[in-house]
Formats: C-alpha cells, sequence, structure tokens
C-alpha cells in the first residue's frame, strides 16, 4: 500500500534493526485518515470471503481494525490482555509470549462475542515474530469459527512470524512489508 510506505518513510524512526517506531500516525498518536485508508485496503483484500468478524488485541490493533470493521460492515472484537490467569468459563484464552517485551500475556475473548459460525479476520498493527496472531488464531480455533485470514498493517518480514503462518497454510495480507532495517533506514520487500 504506497500510502502507507510513503508515511513509513517519513515519519517511521527505524530504533535499531529490529524495531520500528510509528507512533506519530500508528501506535500512539492516530492518522484517522490514513486508518481510514487502511482499513478500505483490508476490506477490498477481503470483499469476497464472507467476512462476519473481525478480531484483534488491544491496544493498537484497534484502530486499523474499527476502519476494516466499518468498511466491511462487520463487529470487531479485541481480546484483552490479562496478567493473571483465573480461569474463567465464559472466555476463550490464550497464552502470548513477546520475544520484545519479554513478558506473557494471557489474552482473553468473550464466549459471546465469537461463534462457530464466523468467518474471522484476524488483524494487528504488526507481524513480528507471530505470536499474538497465533494467540488470536488458536482463540478462532477454539471458538470452532473459520479463519479467513490475517491482515497486517506493517509486516516485519526478516522476522519468523509471517513465514510461519504462511507454512501453515494461513492467508496472510500485510499492507506494508518491511525487509530490513537500520538505524535511520527502511527497506521494503521487493526494494
Ligand atoms: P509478535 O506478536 O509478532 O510475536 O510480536 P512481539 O511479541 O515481538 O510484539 C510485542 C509488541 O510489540 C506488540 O505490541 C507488537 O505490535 C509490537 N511490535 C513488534 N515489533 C514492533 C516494531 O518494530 N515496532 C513497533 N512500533 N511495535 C512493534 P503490543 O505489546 O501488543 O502493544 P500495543 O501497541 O498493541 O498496545
Ligand atoms: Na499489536
Ligand atoms: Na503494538
Amino acid at each position: 500500500m504506497q500510502l502507507l510506505k510513503e508515511k513509513i518513510r517519513q515519519e517511521g524512526k527505524a530504533l535499531s534493526s529490529e524495531i520500528l517506531k510509528v507512533d506519530s500516525f500508528l501506535n500512539h498518536q492516530i492518522d484517522p485518515e490514513l486508518m481510514q485508508e487502511i482499513g478500505q485496503e483490508f476490506a477490498r483484500r477481503f470483499t469476497n470471503d464472507g467476512i462476519t468478524r473481525i478480531l484483534t488485541i488491544e491496544s493498537s490493533g484497534i484502530a486499523p481494525s474499527v476502519m476494516a470493521g466499518l468498511a466491511l460492515g462487520v463487529p470487531v472484537v479485541f481480546a484483552r490482555k490479562r496478567k493473571s490467569l483465573t480461569l474463567q468459563e465464559d472466555f476463550y484464552e490464550a497464552k502470548v509470549h513477546s520475544f520484545t517485551k519479554q513478558q506473557t500475556n494471557t489474552i482473553v475473548v468473550s464466549k459471546a462475542h465469537l461463534v462457530a459460525t464466523d468467518k474471522v479476520l484476524v488483524i494487528d498493527d504488526f507481524l513480528a515474530n507471530g505470536q499474538a496472531a497465533e494467540g488470536l488464531i488458536d482463540i478462532v480455533q477454539q471458538a470452532e469459527a473459520t479463519l479467513a485470514g490475517v491482515g497486517i498493517v506493517i509486516e516485519k518480514s526478516f522476522q519468523e512470524g509471517g513465514d510461519r503462518l504462511r507454512r501453515k497454510g494461513i492467508r496472510v495480507e500485510s499492507l506494508a512489508s518491511v525487509a530490513a532495517l537500520a538505524e535511520g533506514k527502511v527497506t521494503f520487500a521487493g526494494e
């Protein structure tokens, strides 16, 4: 998605060879017009897939997901992060380990908001090692719903998450794919 790549070039900051900071439009401040374009792009890519619900994770997945939900005319559910594990019957839960933050969160989704007849589009802001996406997919499976695919705003293709999901036969649609980061420089896939 050209507009997104331009925004990343203009405002993204490669903090290291691993981390891209995009606080000015995605992770702290949000650019509503860009977010709407992002939502419409996800909707275009999944328009023929019979999506009934979008599933994301708080907090940075919510903005692009709401815009995609608006464009597709479907509700958006966000998994909540819980520190402690107090098993509750009315919730699906999965463990998500963050290599970046070196912590494990339990994520939960109420059984009321995800059902077996759903065709689910999973959306997140970043795809790095894929732990968040895999946790969300685990929850889709627990609900016995159908996974249509995964929509990602920024994939870091030099990390393993995207490949792991695709090897499992999961459709992954990334709007921008970052092949390499160096201090002050972002290289997109195919460049
Ligand atoms: P993974 O899910 O793909 O395995 O990623 P990882 O655990 O490494 O990511 C942990 C958090 O860091 C996630 O946000 C993820 O979106 C974010 N993240 C990963 N790589 C980058 C990056 O290069 N730049 C930025 N800006 N964020 C990155 P989170 O903890 O869920 O926080 P929130 O922002 O959604 O609240
Ligand atoms: Na995220
Ligand atoms: Na994030």
